[in-house]
């Protein structure tokens, strides 16, 4: 696979390097000046991460927010495919990740090689790809969707069309039975989404009757059956605001805990289950690599810094064009950081 992420140099500052007094709030602050930066944050980044972005999003919202900004570095805190999709976009940009390995388990379970493979053994198909892959696949993808844009932008296919789905497989599931496509899907899983407890959620449920159940698209059915509204990481946000119930299990990575206490500070939400009882393991182990530290060093070093040949870029880009045309306008700006 096309290693499209450039660590820091030798010699670098590292974080053995940083001075234990260092205030890392306040030299971002002076850094994001200096160098015209923006810093873009997912849901599932750390509270403080979240509080110190620009904007803070959805995959979608991300990926737009990074297509018209004008500043000239992007601190992209998400994993790789996200800051990738950035600098496929806007190339003209410093896109920096600051952790080079913040991948994803998705990406991981679709390597480029045997993905062209599943392509070529079904001529006739679509790929329709999820966001959450390698620049690779994308380049080898007819159209790239998100949790938030998948079900409309499937809706203006023909009647008929063969379709590829990859890599989720609860994802591509869930939307053959929405939108009654059938679809070859490839075998992948979430680490995070795929261990929530259908077992441990009904007992949760038990000692919480008037509790709704959120869930992102990427947990398994037995998740899903029980939600009470399903949809991307906005869409969960957007919905428990507005929702009247006051209590809510969120089924998906419980960082976003942290925007839903903020917006709607009366409410209590409760993270969905693992198989043990517990909510640890539903913290994506690729989004904690970033920290405030690893943040402050990528200003410093301009580095890790997002690099992708021009031809894979430009293969890559067809297919995310295609999306941005077919997506549904953005009804709620990604919400803004306090
Ligand atoms: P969203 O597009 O809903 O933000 O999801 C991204 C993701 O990685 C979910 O695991
Ligand atoms: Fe990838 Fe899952 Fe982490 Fe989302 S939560 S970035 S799909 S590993």
């Amino acid at each position: 696979m096309t290693n499209t992420v450039i660590p820091p140099a030798d010699g670098t500052k590292s974080e053995t390097d940083l001075d234990p007094f260092l205030d890392p709030w306040t030299e971002i602050e002076r850094l994001r000046r200096q160098k015209n930066a923006v810093i873009l944050a997912h849901y599932y980044q750390d509270e403080e991460i979240q509080d110190l972005a620009d904007f803070v999003g959805d995959s979608l919202d991300l990926s737009r927010r990074a297509a018209a900004t004008d500043a000239d570095v992007i601190v992209f805190c998400g994993v790789r495919f996200m800051a990738e999709v950035a600098k496929i976009l806007s190339p003209e940009k410093t896109v920096l990740l600051p952790d080079a390995a913040a991948g994803c388990s998705l990406e991981e379970t679709c390597p480029p090689d045997a993905f062209r493979r599943f392509r070529e053994a079904h001529p006739d198909h679509l790929a329709v790809t999820y966001m959450n892959c390698s620049a690779e696949v994308k380049a080898y993808s007819d159209i790239i969707v998100t949790s938030s844009n998948a079900e409309a932008i499937l809706a203006q296919l023909p009647e008929g069309q063969p379709i590829l789905f990859a890599p989720d497989q609860h994802l591509g599931d869930y939307l053959a039975r929405k939108t009654g496509r059938e679809m070859t899907l490839w075998p992948g899983t979430c680490v995070v989404h795929d261990q929530f407890s259908e077992r441990q959620l009904v007992k949760l449920k038990v000692h919480h009757p008037n509790a709704l159940v959120v869930a992102h698209p990427e947990c398994h059915d037995g998740i899903l059956g029980h939600a009470d509204h399903v949809g991307s990481t906005r869409s969960i946000l957007n919905f428990v605001v507005a929702a009247p119930g006051r209590e809510f299990i969120i089924a998906t990575e419980p960082h976003i805990i942290h925007q839903m206490k903020k917006a709607a500070p009366g409410k209590t939400f409760i993270p969905a289950p693992g198989a043990d009882g517990g909510c640890n393991c539903s913290y994506c182990p690729f989004m904690e690599l970033n920290t405030i530290e690893k943040l402050y060093l990528a200003l410093v070093n301009t580095a890790p810094r997002v690099e992708i040949p021009e031809d894979l870029r430009l293969r890559a880009l067809k297919p995310l064009q295609r999306m941005l045309e077919m997506s549904p306008p953005a009804k709620t700006a990604p919400a803004r950081a306090a």
